[in-house]
């Protein structure tokens, strides 16, 4: 089992970055490989931008989810929503990539706690026939979210980021059949 972390934060040293480490370090305990995207050494254009159609980072990308068996999707919450990194990155992905693999969602806020980057993400996975799972994790506060060593301060929030690495493999099992 292949699963796949596509962060929102462009630079995988960040919170959502370290956050996808953890949730991936936990599905390997359980067995799964694992890969994240790395828009620094990989950028993907703007979709419909000059040249993007033939981008090589595309196809890779592309190909990458075509092969992964379920996702890990991680962004910051901007402006009330996902990152422009995280819509573009599932705006080059259709169905043929993703249907019938699961989703997993994180997502980490400056302030106060809020379901609205994992909600939209929930139905963009849809869009792409992404099966998600009901367990995901809102990090809020996120600049004393994590101890020094990169670990969360919160026990409730690894709690839940262990609930749902289980979930995800689970499914991911079930699904596969
Ligand atoms: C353009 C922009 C918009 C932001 N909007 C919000 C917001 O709506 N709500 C919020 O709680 N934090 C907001 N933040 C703070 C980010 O969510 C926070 O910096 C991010 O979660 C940190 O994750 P990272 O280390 O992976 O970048 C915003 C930050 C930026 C740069």
């Amino acid at each position: 089992m292949l699963i796949m972390g596509i962060c929102g934060s462009y630079d995988l040293d960040s919170a959502n970055g370290r956050l996808l480490e953890i949730i991936l370090e936990e599905c390997e305990e359980m067995g799964a490989d694992t890969v994240v995207w790395d828009h620094g050494a990989n950028p993907l254009p703007l979709v419909g931008a000059e040249g993007s159609w033939d981008n090589e980072n595309v196809k890779a990308f592309q190909e990458l989810a075509t092969s992964a068996d379920a996702f890990v999707l991680s962004s910051p919450e901007y402006h009330g929503t996902m990152s422009g990194v995280m819509k573009n990155s599932l705006d080059w992905l259709y169905s043929k990539h993703t249907s019938g693999k699961v989703f997993s969602l994180m997502s980490t806020l400056g302030g106060k706690a809020s379901n609205n980057t994992l909600n939209h993400m929930r139905i963009a996975a849809r869009w792409i026939h992404g099966w998600v799972t009901p367990e995901q994790v809102a990090v809020p506060n996120v600049k004393t979210a994590f101890h020094e060593d990169g670990a969360l301060l919160s026990e409730e929030l690894r709690e839940r980021m262990s609930s749902m690495a289980k979930s995800l493999v689970d499914s991911t099992q079930k699904l596969r059949g």
